[in-house]
């Protein structure tokens, strides 16, 4: 049981909102707006009952604790101002702990909440600190909530906090399927992110086979003694693919060809190749025709599809031909199809297909948690809260 947006009063209050406006950026221009889109409701309803200020506040990709410009959450708050259609002010100070004052404008939005260690080391004086600056607390990051964050679980110790309208409706839709997915049940985890390899060991006891694709799909194929070449994979998580591929030998699908690149860059010469090659100075960049129709075996017989993470780089279009195909055949399948993540959102909305989808999230590491069967930090910190100042 946790607090509501509707069981508060935010007349006259100084408001925390924490949203997740982490949005793929490149060079300076917003690729994709979705997650601050998502959570204009939430702020627009805290706005139309006359606060007395709200303060937005957001972590934005992983810097390496410390300012750097790329990671500014500037060209964020640019693009808020404009969906929100009101005046934002940006609070430019990097080092939030150090704030000594904080703007009196209507709304403000703070600087990237990672440019300093003690956000993601839930430093008590941090959360302390966020907490000073209002008098109630909206969490509507849904896709960081799986973080044991100061900005999400250390200032939920000090004031009333309640979840937002985004909040709600991804923990309302997805727990359809985590307490019942209709089987066959398939996940297809692919991306960048190395740590997803956490979640899938309770993943892969709930789903029928499990579909890997991305840099995860190369550090398994490593594991399994294949020469990758030049391709990326995460050298920690050796250990731990090799031992869910002898547990689940017949659980786990992995590509038996790719399409190859010679550099990491869209325009580099390409090649296609198989598990047998000798792959040698090429990078596996995205699954070959081989993978996809394998693929698409195992996805036409399931019920429900959870996919979090590209299947290959599918940010250069060279290389977008795997997720692509599997993206279309989803998006006809009758299954229930959840796509979680950042980038499995942005790929799907590129290839205008966000309306085939049962539920397009706004989270990847946190929708997985979640459907793992884990409780989100978040969560727990709510239940918390709501016992504290019923
Ligand atoms: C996401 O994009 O999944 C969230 O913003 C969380 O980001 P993180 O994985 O860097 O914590």
């Amino acid at each position: 049981m946790f607090f509501k947006l509707k069981d508060f009063d935010f007349e006259n209050k100084r408001v925390l909102i924490r949203v997740d406006f982490n949005v793929p950026i490149e060079n300076g221009i917003i690729k994709d707006d979705a997650r601050i889109r998502k959570a204009l409701p939430t702020i627009n309803y805290v706005l139309d009952q006359n606060p007395k200020q709200i303060i937005i506040i957001s972590h934005l990709g992983r810097p390496k604790n410390e300012y750097s410009p790329e990671f500014s959450l500037k060209p964020v708050c640019e693009k808020t101002k404009e969906l929100l259609g009101k005046d934002i002010f940006f609070e430019i100070n990097p080092r939030i702990i150090n704030l000594t004052e904080m703007s009196s404008a209507k709304i403000v939005m703070l600087e990237n909440l990672r440019f300093d260690k003690v956000e993601k080391e839930n430093d008590i004086d941090f959360a302390a600190k966020l907490a000073s600056f209002a008098d109630v607390f909206v969490f509507d990051a849904f896709a960081t909530a799986h973080r044991e964050h100061a900005s999400v679980i250390g200032v939920q110790q000090h004031i009333p906090t309640c979840i937002g309208f985004l909040m709600e409706k991804e923990l309302e839709f997805l727990k359809k399927v985590t307490d019942k997915p209709k089987k066959p049940f398939v996940a297809i985890i692919g991306g960048a992110k190395s740590d997803k390899i956490n979640v899938i060991n309770m993943l892969i006891k709930k789903v029928s086979v499990l579909i890997i694709g991305g840099i995860l799909a190369n550090t398994f194929l490593k594991a399994k003694g294949i020469n990758i070449g030049n391709s990326k994979y995460s050298e920690e998580s050796l250990g731990f693919a090799k031992e869910l591929l002898n547990k689940y030998p017949k659980k786990i699908a992995l590509p038996v060809d790719f399409i190859l690149g010679r550099d990491f860059l869209n325009d580099t010469e390409t090649h296609i190749g198989g598990i047998k090659d000798d792959l040698t100075g090429w990078m596996i960049m995205d699954i070959g025709p081989y993978t996809i129709t394998g693929y698409k075996e195992i996805l036409r017989k399931a019920k429900t599809v959870v996919w979090a993470g590209p299947i290959g780089v599918f940010e250069f279009e060279k290389f977008r031909r795997g997720t692509w195909d599997i993206a279309n055949y989803l998006s006809e399948s009758k299954a229930v199809k959840i796509i979680g993540g950042g980038d499995s959102a942005s790929a799907i909305k590129t290839f205008n297909l966000q309306d085939k989808m049962t539920h397009v999230s706004t989270g990847g590491g946190a929708s997985l948690e979640l459907l793992a069967g884990h409780k989100l930090a978040a969560v727990n910190a709510l239940e918390e809260n709501y016992k504290k100042f019923k």
